[in-house]
């Protein structure tokens, strides 16, 4: 508790917050995390589902096995309590903007409106065909793999394994990382580069790293100076309570 009153004084005190958020955010709402317990590569391998040369070479393997679950998931989701919090630190001006390697469009839809999504979006497919964009809600799934009016096949605009990181969502999250005075790192395994970079780089920056997570992190003790233990809705929950107190701010915040 002290140290969730700490950070809070922090975040009132800052000039410039940025947040890292990965799948442990989505947990609560609903969307299983990759790696640990329940994971979601703990049932598939992801070179086998989730790279590029997968996806060229089967797609309907990877549309009926991996595809198609995540659309129905994401599909119902609604942003939990920690969506809802950094959505919060935006609109009383602490939280600038967040760099998100979810695919699931929940901060957005939270209401916050600097999001880089450094490993893309599910919300939208792309005809490899022809390029036409369609919504990922509007998407049949009456044939696997879906295809365009062209016979081209959909694919999500997610980043799989073995491609590029967009380059205008790279650089970007370099920049901000760069300039930021602290760093929220939320419910990220830091196990996946160049994403996991961006902490070290917000640090060796002399930004004050804090990472919110249920277990420690290879970034524990080395690159965030505090960790606040516990799901990332609940201690988003008392972390704004907190800050709401001391920036008196109660009628905007809410
Ligand atoms: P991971 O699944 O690797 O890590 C999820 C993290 O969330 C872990 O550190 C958990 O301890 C933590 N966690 C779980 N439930 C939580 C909760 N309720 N509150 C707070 N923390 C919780 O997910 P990412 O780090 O996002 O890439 O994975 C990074 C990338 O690896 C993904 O973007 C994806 C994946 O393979 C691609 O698909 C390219």
């Amino acid at each position: 508790m002290d140290l969730i009153k700490k950070v809070a004084g922090y975040l009132t005190s800052s000039r410039d917050v940025v947040a890292l958020t990965g799948a442990g955010i989505s947990v609560e709402s609903g969307i299983p995390p990759f790696r640990g317990k329940g994971g979601v590569w703990e049932r598939f391998d992801p070179m086998e589902y989730a790279s590029i040369q997968a996806f060229e070479k089967d797609p309907a393997k990877v549309w009926r096995v991996l595809l198609s679950e995540l659309k129905k998931v994401v599909d119902r989701a609604e942003p939990n309590n920690a969506h809802k919090g950094l959505a919060k630190l935006e609109k009383i001006g602490i939280l600038k903007t967040i760099i998100t390697q979810n695919v699931d469009g929940l901060h957005q839809k939270a209401g916050n409106t600097d999001v880089i999504e450094f490993h893309g979006n599910f919300a939208w497919h792309r005809c490899m065909n022809c390029d036409h964009r369609t919504d990922t809600q509007s998407l049949m799934l009456d044939q696997i793999p879906p295809t365009c009016d062209c016979g081209g096949i959909f694919r999500p605009e997610c980043v799989f394994f073995g491609e590029m990181i967009p380059p205008e969502a790279m650089w970007r999250s370099r920049h901000v990382a760069s300039n930021c005075d602290i760093m929220l790192v939320v419910g990220t395994s830091a196990n996946v580069e160049p994403a996991a970079y961006m902490p070290v780089l917000a640090k060796k920056s002399g930004a004050k790293i804090i990472e919110i997570n249920t277990e420690t992190t290879p970034l524990t003790g080395h690159i965030s100076d505090h960790i606040l233990l516990g799901r990332a809705g609940e201690i988003m929950d008392i972390l704004i309570t907190e800050v709401k107190n001391l920036s008196q701010l109660e009628p905007a915040i809410d």
